[in-house]
């Protein structure tokens, strides 16, 4: 539809329509069954709100989608479609690794086809609009959402969100098989403060702009067409009442067009940051502040008219609200397409196709970081191994936030060692949660019935298992329902009867492959004392089963590497490789010295670092080389570096850049990723890996908040992980 035609159709609409257009209900008000993604206590809608709302959330199904639109369409006054949005994060029916995983990677390519099968799925039952990416930058493995973001880097995240967005989208979303993006969480939702979930965020302007804002900036110029509000506070401003961050930094500064939705009731929830008394009071200050649509309360539906009619908003900022709502459904194509994509047919054929699923066990092979290998792996497929643990038959991991994904359609470990037909037994040993507890809210079904005694009684027969066998895999992680949205957790380890299981079979056989599932990362030291061999497969998805019985018996090298720090416990968290540098930095020749920056009790380093994995072959790296030792101002150096595999298996490797100003106006980082590339090389084979260093590259928020890069030395790393010391230097001048 043109342009003028938006206007128009603007200009014809009601007060009341108009404020209606910005209001976003959930699915249950339409249909029956429909998943609810928050919690429900906020009511009041009016059945006219209902009828003329703009968008709707959390519904799915091409035949329930069309008799919405077409009953929508047919009683709303001036006959606009409604949006359908929904949290489509890994995947719709075929899910794909959760995006930490994706993340390990290393390789946005694993992102981008996540985001097309996707795209594809969600749009032909109707969707139009996924909640997706969620490029929260995250170092605190407490959060339970670090799942749900590719980790602790800026480089890393905003390369991931840009991919996640042209997956998504194509080059128009308004194509067949593709979805509209929605950007998340606007703005530093990924640094709550002792990790918990919903909790303020407090980051300086340097650190926010420097380290956080890079990953939305890449998602906005990517083109995505929604912003999403966070939760929290930023520096005791909530996200969603935040002038400064949506309407400075946000529309001006980043050049955002699309529209800007709250996170679910976060425009109620700034009544409760005690930032006014009453949901009109909120309603104005999200108004203010640049926040287009409602979703699930009624701010916005039952006070904007007030509020307009009192003189104390003015009705061009309501205007502006419903133009951006408009746009995004023309952008969309809904006005002469409503149902868009939505085909019943289609929908038998194309949900968890063998394409797709043969691409999401590729990608998720990729994920999977090999953490230790003492040569026990891979396994050989004559050899008799027991696989033991929980993981082996569990099928929830889809990951969190799977909410139209279905676990009988995941392949688990048991499934996939006898699909590729390995000599293996299995027993489950225990339970993924631990008996007599259940998951706060999850309802019965994620819970543990077992007796104590009864759960113990399953160790000793896993043990007899053990016995039988030269090797065992132990399958065993965190529940999918103990990471995601509302699952901080103070204690970081695996649940304690997955301990005790892990260490009664370690008391008989010590040739231990642990299969970790996590959703985060873990505090293993325990299992890393006990086992031979780990391999981290996060929640793999629908294939997880079958891709990790390939990389187990060697058809294909691990070649994931870690997005977020292995802490070595909790008490380090946060814990990230760009740290600062300190006055008095710890000296490792000397530990004697108290008086330095450490722990008295625990090292300072994280058990594994960013950007670390093993490879079932080994590489060997010469020396890196610059073009040149001086770069002016606006000029560019090539680093190189040759990589050679020399074991005796074809491998990848993921050559990192990380490049340290030496010496700077305000302290900077030890060191920052600015580049990766993941390469595949033959036995034997080498291959030269170059990187561009351009001044962009350099640049940072000065002493004056000027970016720019600083004239002055800088040591440039390439190497296997964040602690490479593979370096050379250069003179920016
Ligand atoms: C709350 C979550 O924070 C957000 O990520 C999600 O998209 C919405 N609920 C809608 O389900």
């Amino acid at each position: 539809m043109e342009q003028q035609r938006i206007l128009d159709l603007l200009g014809e609409m009601s007060l009341d329509e108009k404020i209606n257009q910005l209001f976003q209900g959930c699915g249950s008000f339409y249909t029956e069954g429909s998943v609810a993604t928050g919690p429900a206590s906020e009511q009041g809608f009016s059945e006219k709100t209902i009828l003329e709302a703009g968008s709707v959330l959390s519904v799915a199904g091409a035949e329930t989608i069309r008799k919405i639109q077409k009953h929508h369409m047919e009683n709303h006054p001036h006959h606009i479609p409604l949006v359908f949005m929904a949290d489509i994060i890994n995947g719709y029916k075929t899910i794909f690794p959760i995006p930490l995983a994706q993340g390990a990677a290393f390789n946005p390519s694993v992102a981008y086809t996540g985001a097309e099968v996707a795209a594809k799925e969600a749009s032909t039952a109707g969707i139009h609009v996924t909640f997706s990416p969620m490029v929260d930058l995250v170092r605190d493995a407490r959060w339970g959402r670090v799942m749900e973001s590719t980790g602790e880097d800026p480089y890393l995240n905003s390369v991931y969100a840009k991919a996640l967005v042209e997956g998504y989208q194509g080059d128009d979303p308004k194509k067949p098989g593709k979805l509209g993006a929605c950007v998340k969480h606007f703005a530093g939702y990924g640094a709550p403060t002792g990790g918990r979930d919903y909790n303020n965020v407090e980051l300086s302007e340097r650190t926010l702009r420097d380290d956080y804002l890079p990953a939305y900036d890449a998602a906005v110029k990517a083109g995505a067409l929604l912003v999403m509000t966070s939760f929290n506070t930023l520096n005791r401003i909530p996200s969603t009442a935040n002038k400064w961050l949506m309407r400075d930094i946000l529309r001006e500064e980043m050049g955002f067009e699309g529209a800007v939705i709250s996170d679910w009731a976060a425009i109620e929830e700034i009544k409760n940051h005690g930032l006014c008394e009453d949901k009109k009071g909120a309603a104005k200050l999200a108004m203010e502040a640049g926040t287009d649509i409602d979703m699930m309360t009624t701010c916005y539906c039952n006070y904007l008219k007030e509020l307009i009619e009192s003189g104390e908003i003015s009705e061009r900022l309501l205007d502006e609200a419903v133009l951006k709502v408009l746009e995004l459904k023309n952008k969309l194509g809904l006005f002469e397409n409503p149902y868009k994509d939505a085909d019943e047919a289609a929908e038998k054929t194309i949900m968890l196709c063998a394409e797709h699923r043969e691409k999401a066990k590729e990608a998720a092979k990729e994920t999977f970081v090999l953490l230790e290998n003492s040569g026990i792996l891979p396994l050989k497929k004559e050899e008799k191994v027991a696989f033991i643990g929980p993981f082996t038959e569990e099928k929830s991991i889809i990951g969190a936030w799977s909410i139209f994904g279905e676990e009988k359609d995941v392949v688990s470990i048991k499934e996939g060692v006898d699909h590729y037909g390995a000599n293996a037994i299995f027993a489950k040993g225990c339970d993924s949660i631990d008996p007599g507890k259940e998951m706060i809210g999850m309802g019965p079904r994620y819970a543990c019935r077992r007796t104590k005694k009864e759960a113990d009684a399953m160790i000793e027969e896993a043990v007899e298992v053990a016995l039988k066998t030269d090797k065992v895999v132990l399958c065993i992680g965190e529940h999918m329902a103990q990471t995601g949205e509302a699952a901080s957790r103070g204690d970081i380890t695996i649940p304690k009867q997955q301990k005790k299981l892990l260490r009664a079979v370690a008391r008989v056989n010590k040739n231990i492959v642990v299969v970790l599932f996590n959703g985060r990362p873990l505090d293993i030291r325990k299992i890393k004392e006990l086992a031979k061999a780990i391999l981290v497969v996060w929640m793999p998805g629908s294939e997880g089963g079958n891709a990790i019985a390939e990389v187990l018996y060697g058809e294909t090298s691990p070649s994931g590497r870690l997005p977020m720090c292995f802490p070595y416990s909790v008490g380090q968290v946060p814990v990230f490789y760009s740290e600062f540098h300190t006055g008095r930095k710890l000296d490792y020749s000397n530990l004697d010295n108290k008086f330095q920056s450490r722990y008295l009790d625990i090292p300072n380093k994280p058990l594994y670092a960013f950007g670390y994995g093993l490879s079932y072959t080994q590489f060997a790296y010469s020396e890196v080389r610059l073009s040149n030792n001086l770069m002016e101002k606006g000029d560019e150096l090539t680093a190189s570096v040759t990589v050679r595999n020399t074991g005796k298996q074809k491998g990848a490797e993921v050559v990192q850049l990380y490049i340290k100003d030496d010496c700077g106006s305000v302290a900077r980082p030890v060191r920052e990723l600015k580049g990766f590339k993941k390469i595949w090389l033959e036995p034997g084979e080498d291959k030269e890996v170059s990187f561009k260093i351009t001044e962009e590259m350099l640049k940072f928020h000065d002493i004056n908040m000027d970016y720019k890069a600083e004239a002055g030395s800088f040591t440039v790393y390439i190497g296997c992980d964040s602690d490479t010391d593979n370096q050379a230097t250069f003179n920016f001048i």
